[in-house]
């Protein structure tokens, strides 16, 4: 038997392969089922006791060398085999390159403006409880203004909800850090109204909140006026409209006169060329008291804006639900934009 397996050894060592085929048929020869080592793993069952150390290991030095040498058949035969001819100086194929979500560029861009002005970023739960959502912020059980935000409620647990807004980050960051506060929270909320080309039932938000002594309203609009200079640049009128949340003492709403150049313009602001880019006002205090801050030595405002609407306005985007549909003709629109 070693006598065989030598010769079989001296075969495999002068084999070369020309092509795939011949390097198939040596490996069937060898490895196949019927295959040559096979029939020697076979008979290795019957020799003597004593013989079965060292053929044992003649018949693996036989195996071992049998796959090395198909596998160097292979490797020449990917790398540079006889008729194959690799062009190192050819160009590379053009990579896809992915795109940033016109949602997450304009949000970027919002928390990156802030960044400067001096806010840090705060994030919080999407599942809200009723006390981050409504309690806290002035609006006890019963409320009225309850009514004007369509709560996702959870049907196990009536006390939680999908955040409305991302006041509730807010609440969580005065009840466990105290003033100066300077915060802006991004994030998505949630509320129940009928998806159309104007709105949907989920969307993203940036709040703002600003805590300290002597801060009053004249800072709110300076601040506003610099992040829409920012935003949108120098020459863009505002205006402060008187409105009201439950939260804010004295409350506006903000609306930027965009013009009507496009017919998206007309769409997206009805028509008259002015869109209400968010709500503001001075922080009431009862919600200070609430998380336990002095009222009377603190004051502050707070901002929230719908980054929806902002990024229909600057990439001229006239139905909302585009933004969620993930069509990839839409999104690689967003290839070359700015990345912040
Ligand atoms: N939370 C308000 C909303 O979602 C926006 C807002 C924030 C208004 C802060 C005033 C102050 O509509």
């Amino acid at each position: 038997m070693q006598e065989l397996i030598k010769k079989y050894k001296t075969e495999v060592l002068s084999f070369k392969a020309n092509s795939e085929k011949e390097t198939e048929s040596f490996r069937i020869k060898y490895l196949g089922k019927n295959g040559i080592l096979n029939k020697l793993f076979n008979d290795f069952k019957n020799i003597e006791p004593s013989e079965k150390k060292e053929i044992g290991l003649l018949i693996n030095e036989l195996k071992n060398l049998i796959v090395s040498k198909i596998n160097t058949s292979q490797s020449i035969k990917t790398t540079n085999s006889n008729n194959v001819f690799f062009d190192y100086t050819l160009p590379e194929k053009p990579k896809e390159i992915g795109a940033l979500h016109p949602l997450s560029i304009v949000e970027n861009k919002i928390i990156n403006i802030f960044k400067l002005i001096g806010f840090n970023l705060e994030t919080g739960p999407e599942i809200e409880d009723d006390w981050h959502n409504f309690s806290a912020l002035n609006m006890p059980e019963d409320h009225p203004a309850r009514d004007m935000q369509d709560t996702f409620f959870i049907q196990k647990n009536p006390d939680l909800l999908l955040r409305t807004h991302t006041s509730s980050v807010q609440i969580r960051f005065m009840e466990t850090n105290s003033p100066p506060i300077r915060i802006i929270s991004p994030g998505r909320v949630f509320r129940n109204e009928d998806v159309s080309a104007r709105s949907h039932c989920l969307f993203h938000q940036i709040e703002g909140l600003a805590i300290d002594e002597n801060i009053n309203f004249s800072d709110l609009k300076l601040i506003i006026q610099e992040f829409v200079n920012r935003l949108f640049g120098e020459n863009k009128k505002i205006r402060f409209r008187p409105s009201f949340f439950p939260f804010t003492e004295p409350s506006a709403e903000v609306d930027i006169y965009w013009g009507l150049k496009t017919e998206t313009d007309k769409k997206i602001t009805k028509g008259t060329g002015w869109l209400e880019i968010m709500g503001c006002g001075m922080v009431d205090p009862n919600v200070l008291e609430n998380v336990k801050i002095d009222s009377t030595k603190y004051s502050g405002f707070a901002f929230g804006m719908g980054i929806e609407r902002i990024a229909m306005l600057l990439y001229q985007i006239d139905d909302i639900r585009l933004f969620y549909e993930n069509d990839i003709r839409f999104l690689k629109q967003f290839q070359s934009s700015h990345i912040m």
